[in-house]
Order: C-alpha cells, then sequence, then structure tokens
C-alpha cells in the first residue's frame, strides 16, 4: 500500500521540528521506499534560505536524528532533491497567493497530481491563519488531488481555545482533511496496547473493576525544560504532557474493544472513556490533583538548575513542572477504581510505563503473602525506553515452609534482534499520507479532554492557597503526591 504522489509543505520549515523530527521521519520513509514516486518537501519560513542551503540544513538534521543512518551517500543526495523552500511570511495574506504560484510550479515539476499535506510546525497562534488562507486560494479544494492539514500540539490552550480552533478549521476544512497530531500515538508500544489488551484471551476477562485495584500512568522525565523555557512558562505539565499523551494511555487502558480496527471505531471508544472522566469540581481540584517545581539540586555531584533559574523562566513562576491527579472512570467496567497519573520534567529517570494493579486474593493463606499482596500481580506496560511487558507475580520460595516472593515474566522488544521500531513521526506522516487518521485525534475527543482538565487549570490559576510544592530537581516529585495514594501498603512503583 504505497502512497498516492503527493507534496508535502511545512510551515515552519527552519524550526526544530522540521529539523529534528520531520525530515528525518521522511528520510526513514524514503529508506524504507515507502514513498510515493513522485514525492518532494516544500520548506517554508521567514529565514531567508536557498533550497541549496535548505538541503545542507537538513542533511545535518538527517545525519544526527534519522533512525537509518545514511550510510549510502547517493541515497541522500537523492532524497535531499526532492527537498525545497520558499521564504514566506505565514502572517501575511498577500504571501499565500505567491505560495499558490509556487506550489502550481513545483506540482507541475514533479508530477505530484495537485495532492498537498500541509504540516503546521509553527507557534500556535498561526493556525487560525494559515488554514484560512489555504482555502481564499482555494488550496483546501479537493476537486483535483488530496488537501490534508496536520496540527501540531498544542491543540489549544484550554476549552475554549480549542473549541474555537476546531470551530475555525472546521470553516476550511473538513474533519476528514484536517489531522490532530499526538506524536504518543505514533509509538508502537502504544499502539501494541490495542494487541496486548484486545487479542489476548487472558487479559480482557480480568481488564475490569472487578480485578484490578487501581492503575497507575507515569511519564517521567530527567531532563528539565532547556531552552524551551519560554513555551513552557505559559504550558506547565497539565497543557504540556497530561492532556495530551497521558490522557491518550487513560483512553487506550481503558476503552471498550472497538467493534474494527479502524478509524472511526478506535476513536469512538477513545472519545468515549474521555466523556466518562468523572469531572473534578474547581473546589475539589486539591484533593486530587498536585503540581510541584523542581527547584535547584545536586545530581550524581553536579549542580543543577532549579526551574524559576532557567532561561525565559520568570524568578516568581507558578507553572507547574509536575502534576499528579487521581482520576475515576464513571462508567460500567471501572466504575470506583482510580487512575493515578503523573509526569513531570527533572525526575530521576526517563521511564513512560503504565501499571495494572490487579486485586489481591480474597484471602491469604502464606505466611507473608498479605505483606506483599499488593505488590504482586502487576502488568507492567513499559512505553519507553526499553519498550517491553512485566508481568509480576508470587512464587514460592524453595525450601521449607511457604514464603511467597515476587517474581517477573518479563518481555523486552529488543529481544527481538531484528525488530525495527520507527519513530512515531515516521509512522504517523506515512499514515496521513496513506489518509488514515486513526492515530490521530478527532476534535471532540480533543475538546473532552481539555473539558476534563479545565477545572484543575482553572483552580491552579486562581486559588493561590494551592501551593505549588517545590521539589529538588533528580526526585520523584513532591512527597505530598503519595497523599493521593492513600491506601496502607500502595505507593507509586519508583521504576528505575
Ligand atoms: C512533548 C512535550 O509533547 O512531549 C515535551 O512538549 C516532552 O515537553 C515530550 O518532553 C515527551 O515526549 P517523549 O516522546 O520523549 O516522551
Amino acid at each position: 500500500n504505497q502512497p498516492k504522489n503527493h507534496i508535502l509543505v511545512i510551515f515552519g520549515a527552519s524550526g526544530d521540528l522540521t529539523y529534528r523530527k520531520l525530515v528525518p521521519a521522511v528520510f526513514d520513509l524514503y529508506n524504507q521506499n515507502l514513498l510515493p514516486d513522485k514525492f518532494a518537501i516544500l520548506g517554508l519560513g521567514r529565514t531567508d534560505l536557498s533550497d541549496v542551503d535548505f538541503r545542507a540544513k537538513m542533511k545535518a538534521g538527517i545525519q544526527q536524528f534519522a533512525l537509518n543512518k545514511p550510510d549510502d551517500e547517493n541515497k541522500l543526495n537523492n532524497y535531499l532533491e526532492k527537498l525545497h523552500y520558499f521564504s514566506f511570511d505565514t502572517k501575511d495574506p498577500d504571501e499565500y497567493c505567491l505560495l499558490k504560484g509556487k506550489l502550481r510550479e513545483l506540482d507541475e515539476a514533479c508530477g505530484t497530481d495537485n495532492n498537498f499535506i500541509y504540516y503546521m510546525a509553527t507557534p500556535p497562534n498561526m493556525y487560525e491563519i494559515i488554514p484560512e488562507q489555504l482555502a481564499k486560494q482555494a488550496l483546501s479544494d479537493e476537486s483535483a488531488g488530496f488537501k490534508r492539514l496536520i496540527v501540531e500540539k498544542p491543540f489549544g490552550y484550554d476549552l475554549e481555545t480549542a473549541q474555537k480552533l476546531n470551530k475555525e478549521l472546521l470553516k476550511y476544512f473538513n474533519e476528514e482533511q484536517i489531522y490532530r497530531i499526538d506524536h504518543y500515538l505514533g509509538k508502537e508500544t502504544v499502539q501494541n496496547l490495542l494487541v496486548t489488551r484486545f487479542s489476548n484471551g487472558i487479559f480482557e476477562p480480568l481488564w475490569n473493576r472487578n480485578y484490578i485495584h487501581h492503575v497507575e500512568i507515569t511519564g517521567a522525565e530527567n531532563i528539565g525544560v532547556g531552552n524551551r523555557g519560554g513555551y513552557y512558562e505559559g504550558s506547565g505539565a497539565l497543557r504540556d504532557m497530561i492532556q495530551n499523551h497521558l490522557l491518550l494511555l487513560v483512553g487506550l487502558v481503558a476503552m471498550e474493544p472497538p467493534t474494527l480496527i479502524d478509524s472511526t471505531n478506535i476513536r469512538n471508544e477513545i472519545a468515549k472513556v474521555f466523556h466518562s472522566l468523572r469531572p473534578i469540581k474547581e473546589e475539589e481540584v486539591a484533593k486530587y490533583a498536585i503540581r510541584g517545581q523542581y527547584t535547584a539540586s545536586h545530581i550524581k555531584g553536579e549542580a543543577v538548575k532549579g526551574y524559576r533559574e532557567e532561561q525565559g523562566v520568570a524568578a516568581d513562576s507558578r507553572t507547574e513542572t509536575f502534576a499528579a491527579i487521581k482520576l475515576f472512570i464513571d462508567n460500567w467496567r471501572w466504575a470506583g477504581v482510580p487512575f493515578y497519573i503523573r509526569s513531570g520534567k527533572m525526575l530521576p529517570t526517563r521511564v513512560t510505563e503504565i501499571v495494572i494493579h490487579f486485586k489481591s486474593t480474597p484471602h491469604h493463606l502464606f505466611a507473608n503473602d498479605a505483606s506483599i499482596c499488593n505488590n504482586y500481580n502487576q502488568l507492567v506496560i513499559r512505553i519507553q525506553p526499553d519498550e517491553g511487558v512485566l508481568l509480576k507475580f508470587g512464587m514460592k520460595v524453595p525450601g521449607a515452609g511457604f514464603k511467597v516472593q515476587n517474581v517477573n515474566m518479563d518481555f523486552h522488544y529488543s529481544d527481538l534482534s531484528d525488530t525495527y521500531l520507527p519513530s512515531a513521526y515516521e509512522r504517523l506522516l506515512l499514515d496521513c499520507m496513506l489518509g488514515d487518521s486513526t492515530l490521530y485525534h478527532r476534535g471532540d475527543a480533543v475538546e473532552a479532554a481539555w473539558k476534563f482538565v479545565d477545572p484543575i487549570l482553572k483552580a491552579w490559576k486562581n486559588d493561590k492557597n494551592i501551593p505549588v510544592h517545590g521539589y529538588p530537581a533528580g526526585t520523584w516529585g513532591p512527597e505530598v503526591s503519595d497523599e493521593l495514594i492513600e491506601e496502607n501498603d500502595i505507593t507509586w512503583r519508583y521504576p528505575c
């Protein structure tokens, strides 16, 4: 199944995303012969660059970030020949007419049949201008060739702005043309959640409130905000990681089996989960959500800056770099089962994992099994790194008596030595080229996710009595986040 001939038009082509992710990912597709015969990339940006300059810059990006290292110089040069650049001021409506001319010229030269994918890799304040101006030039018109629009995150800033953005986009493109990207959906291990759940007879019968005690989802990073302080100040962990990536994982863990593995059915089920999230009222936020901010510390003997000392961050910033939430899904399958989710920067390690904690046996027969009963029978789904699945269960300690200990049944993707794990952008770009939106968010689901986080955002903004807890960089966030998991013997898992 090969995509149709087309041009990938990247708005914001002089930025980091294009350099580190997009152009290297398309190179990976090219390297596996997954691109159509006739294909071009048109980079658009305000920086004045010639095609030659753009290609030289992208070559460096490919060498550093492509998964398939370009060892064949000819092949790399053939790919670079497909890259073109056009200096363009996105904000200026008059320039879209020039863009139309450029696209017509390139389309004729390359034989790409008037099929265009527009990728908005610009700051989000451009998201309303670009679709409108494209439409004004009839560049969203599909009467001759497809026109698809990829929208990068952040999709809105809160519920109101997300609704407004959806409305605006739908004035100029229809829902089938819009691809709202969340790179977590492009991760192989995230997609594998569907396979783990729905292709194994042993898990699904237990996958409900009768057998599951609680679910824990962690998205931990061991880096700070780096040079993204300016962006992050207006975002914070809740907007940056939880509203999109972590809630998506909640959706995939909690969804009902779709009737078919296709865009409509999968996206319907995810949206249903988001609609079933129990709203947290503004006045209850302190009980269900914790926020924190990393402070200066020493990691392995080296001094590390606190968030407030980072470039572009206010000295009295209250932006959270850590957030933990306890949530419930009010439906038949999950009634009463708490989901604990947390994400933070400058934690001890980089790990994203989902832990399904099964209920213990109703009666404890063995001497010490009560003391560890809450720690065994966990299914750990490791999204990254060291991708894999781990099942923990109790076994007899050899020797006298009946002592129980925890053991692991462990699968690592790395054990499949010849397996190539495509990058998230590679997978998602290919899907868009094929016209498959299964792994892209639908507008209603994005709004439902915002609806859930909105009261938390509001309470954190308005209620100065809700503390922003400091936590030393390199630790697992504020200690009070343990209090979210109230019951005895239950704690967060601290993966190393
Ligand atoms: C991005 C966030 O969406 O996801 C970043 O803006 C974060 O702040 C990144 O670092 C994490 O992605 P991954 O794939 O490294 O888990």
